[in-house]
């Protein structure tokens, strides 16, 4: 563990990231590493529109939403002695996730996120970066210490 060059945290602002996220920025504080927390804006489903047939840039909005999540979190950091960076991605979120982690890196996940299908074992994110991943990824279970 002492290798680890940083700690990737990756976001989509629900309550399984939250818990994630506190966990990796609690590991930061006691390795003394940086942290970049990273939120994928992903619109698979509204690239078969044309942006101009939309009444509202739903990427914009979830752009939005990403930075307010961002701006909390580095303010915990803050509040803890975590030196954090966050970054904020368009594209597919487990291939952005796998992007930015390098194989000095440690990628810290919830196994759920928004959906939170809590029957399935993992969500689909969680799922594709433990497969792709380029370094360890550590995963965090809701309500599992
Ligand atoms: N867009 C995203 N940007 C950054 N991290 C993400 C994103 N989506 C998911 N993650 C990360 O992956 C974790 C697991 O989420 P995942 O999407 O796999 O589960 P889910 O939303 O419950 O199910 P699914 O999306 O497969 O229906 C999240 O808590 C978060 O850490
Ligand atoms: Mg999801």
């Amino acid at each position: 563990m002492e290798n680890v060059k940083r700690i990737i945290v990756p976001t989509d602002g629900s309550g399984h990231a939250d818990i994630a996220v506190e966990r990796g920025l609690s590991l930061a504080k006691a390795l003394k590493k940086p942290v970049v927390v990273l939120y994928v804006v992903d619109r698979p489903g509204f690239q078969a529109f044309p942006p101009e047939s939309l009444l509202v840039d739903v990427s914009d909005l979830v752009r939005k939403e990403a930075s307010a999540v961002l701006a909390k979190i580095e303010a915990r950091a803050k509040t803890i002695g975590v030196d954090v960076k966050s970054e904020v991605h368009e594209g597919h979120p487990a291939e952005e996730i796998c992007r930015t982690a390098q194989p000095d890196d440690l990628i810290v996940i919830a196994t759920h996120g928004r959906r939170g299908l809590s029957r399935m074992l993992l969500g689909s994110v969680a799922e594709s970066v433990i497969r792709h991943a380029p370094c360890p990824v550590l995963v965090i279970r809701h309500g599992k210490t």
